[in-house]
């Protein structure tokens, strides 16, 4: 059993489907299971990343985990996970960018999500640490004129003050992990422009690009 954190995001919901597709027994963690809806076969438990406690379930049986970091409860997440019996576990860090308009191989939700599901599923990539990029770096100014382009509509980019990134990410983010950010992107110590090969090298297929997500995500971007 697989279980999947994060399955009601972007990353970890393109995971649960590719495991389930790939016929794997599949556990979807949720804050909200009541409000998940995903193919019959996976299974969606409750639980919270910021409670480890509320976790037993969720890891009862458990051999391999997809799981979120950025929280600070990591260390005694990673502690039950292993005390449950999980041998094989796949730790997402993130990066973000804020502030000014630095350039950022993004890569596609579907992507990091077909290299988890081919890292949770196959023999390779274990004690690795992976780091993904999209196909080229981009600017937030490159990608809202890609959605323009897409979505044929005038768009402007207007990048967030520091102040204001930092209450937005506030409603959701551990006040150390927005420093963090702060000191990665804007104060320039980390640079998330390089392109690497690794989606092509773990799946087998090169990274989607921006404009791909955008053609399949356009729908979002309409109203009514
Ligand atoms: N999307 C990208 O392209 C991308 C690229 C690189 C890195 N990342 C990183 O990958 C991570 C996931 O990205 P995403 O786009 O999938 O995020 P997302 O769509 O915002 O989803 C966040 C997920 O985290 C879960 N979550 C939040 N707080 C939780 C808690 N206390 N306990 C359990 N689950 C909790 C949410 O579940 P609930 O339903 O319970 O709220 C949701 O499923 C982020 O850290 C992001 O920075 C994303």
């Amino acid at each position: 059993m697989i279980l999947a954190t994060g399955a009601t995001g972007n990353v970890g919901g393109e995971l649960v489907r590719a495991l389930a597709a790939r016929g794997e027994a599949v556990r979807a963690l949720a804050r909200s299971p009541d409000r998940v809806t995903f193919p019959a076969a996976v299974q969606v438990t409750a639980g919270d990343l910021g409670a480890p406690e509320s976790l037993t379930a969720a890891l009862a049986g458990v051999s391999k985990v997809f799981l979120l970091g950025g929280f600070p409860t990591l260390a005694e997440v990673l502690r039950r996970a292993r005390g449950a019996g999980a041998e094989h576990i796949v730790l997402l860090t993130s990066r973000c960018v804020v502030g000014g308009n630095p350039e950022n191989a993004v890569t596609r939700p579907a992507d990091i999500a077909a290299v988890a599901a081919t890292v949770l599923t196959g023999p390779g990539h274990r004690d690795t640490a992976l780091t993904l990029s999209g196909p080229r770096p981009l600017t937030p100014g490159d990608q809202v004129q890609t959605l323009a382009q897409v979505l044929r509509r005038p768009l402007r980019y207007q990048p967030l003050s520091d102040g204001q990134a930092r209450a937005q990410m506030a409603a959701d983010t551990p006040a150390e992990l927005i420093d963090a950010f702060f000191r990665f992107f804007s104060a320039g110590e980390f640079d998330d422009s390089p392109v690497v090969d690794t989606v092509h090298r773990v799946t087998g297929r090169p990274p989607r690009a921006f404009g791909q997500w955008a053609e399949a995500h356009a729908h979002l971007f309409t109203s009514g």
